[in-house]
């Protein structure tokens, strides 16, 4: 099969497309035939290994330290199940899924395979799989430290960096749960944070947002502490209120988180936002853009099965 293999840790060109066994499930896994996936931001700290310097030792543990052990990257992926191993009573031949493949990755390919007990859940069954694709990362991370601020009806939510592809989840799931939300974003953006439901939006180059006036119950900064250090968020914080980053702690991404967003994808209050579409081919122009860390929600890779029906 198709994938794209990296073969040291680096810039987007260390990324090349390789032909590569293609696997097959062991008894607790399914085998995925994928149509989509999507450049994430965490793609891109995996692929230059970009992290500060207390977490080199761990991150390289973990993923291995000159070249990923897993050679082939990506998180997120939608796509059919072709066969299930005996073992696995979740899913059979023939079922459209998405998921969050942490810790495995290997999403950047033509095939993967996954424990049927990871998270995988069903697609929203009106997306396409591109679509599906640009649902898991941010609508996990976003729910994750939305239900951290729990979140009321009525009260008032602060999302700095509302059009990432965090941002944008968070805007909408902040809705759903009934909150009256500020986005902040930049001039070219607003329009889109407005028409995901923020009921205020904030240009952060023309109005400085540790100046604001009111008071939240809740700021979440969906951009992170490494790019947004000018950003005070306990400033906008109202006494008994709650600020957090998106880089604080680790997330729980779970199979219940994603079906969650299943049915609110179905239910029409989670829309997909995907700023750029690059087939499998093109991954490295796609984590240059991704690199650039102004994406307008997603990035969408597409993969074509040219080999096999
Ligand atoms: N805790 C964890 O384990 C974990 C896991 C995954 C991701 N993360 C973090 O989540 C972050 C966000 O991910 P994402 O996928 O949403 O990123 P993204 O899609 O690349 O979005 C980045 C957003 O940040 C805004 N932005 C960039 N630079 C800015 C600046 N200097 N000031 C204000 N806004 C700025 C951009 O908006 P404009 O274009 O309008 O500036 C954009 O909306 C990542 O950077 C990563 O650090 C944490």
């Amino acid at each position: 099969m198709r994938a794209v293999v990296c073969t040291a840790y680096g810039p987007p060109e260390v990324l090349q497309l390789a032909e590569v066994p293609e696997p097959s499930p062991k008894d607790n896994e399914v085998l995925i035939k994928i149509f989509a996936s999507a450049v994430t931001a965490s793609d891109c700290i995996v692929r230059g290994f970009k992290v500060p310097s207390a977490f080199r030792i761990p991150m390289g543990l973990a993923l291995g330290f000159s070249k990923p052990r897993n050679p082939i990257l990506g998180m997120i992926a939608a796509g059919e199940v072709v066969s299930a191993g005996k073992g696995v009573k979740r899913f059979e031949a023939g079922n459209q899924v998405y998921t969050f493949s942490i810790r495995r990755f290997g999403t950047y390919a033509e095939y993967m395979c996954l424990p049927a007990d990871g998270v995988i859940a069903p697609k929203p069954s009106n997306l396409t799989y591109e679509e599906a694709a640009a649902i898991p990362y941010g609508g996990l991370l976003a729910l994750h430290y939305l239900r951290k601020g729990n979140i009321q009806s009525g009260q008032k939510v602060l999302i700095y960096g509302a059009s990432g592809a965090v941002g944008t989840s968070a805007v909408q799931l902040a809705r759903h749960f009934g909150a009256q939300v500020t986005g902040i974003c930049s001039t070219a953006n607003l329009e889109l944070v407005r028409s995901l439901g923020a009921d205020t939006v904030v240009d952060y180059t023309r109005e400085d947002p540790n100046n604001r006036e009111e008071r939240y119950h809740f700021v979440f900064d969906a951009v992170g502490r490494r790019k947004s250090s000018r950003f005070q968020g306990t400033k906008a914080t109202a006494p008994n209120g709650k600020y957090i980053s998106v880089d604080d702690g680790s997330p729980k991404l779970d199979v219940e988180g994603l079906t969650f967003l299943t049915r609110l994808v179905e239910a029409g209050k989670l829309k997909p936002v995907i700023d750029r579409r690059y087939p499998l081919e093109q991954i490295v122009e796609a984590h240059r853009y991704v690199d650039q860390g102004h994406k307008k929600g997603n990035v969408v890779i597409s993969v074509q099965h040219s080999s096999r029906a």
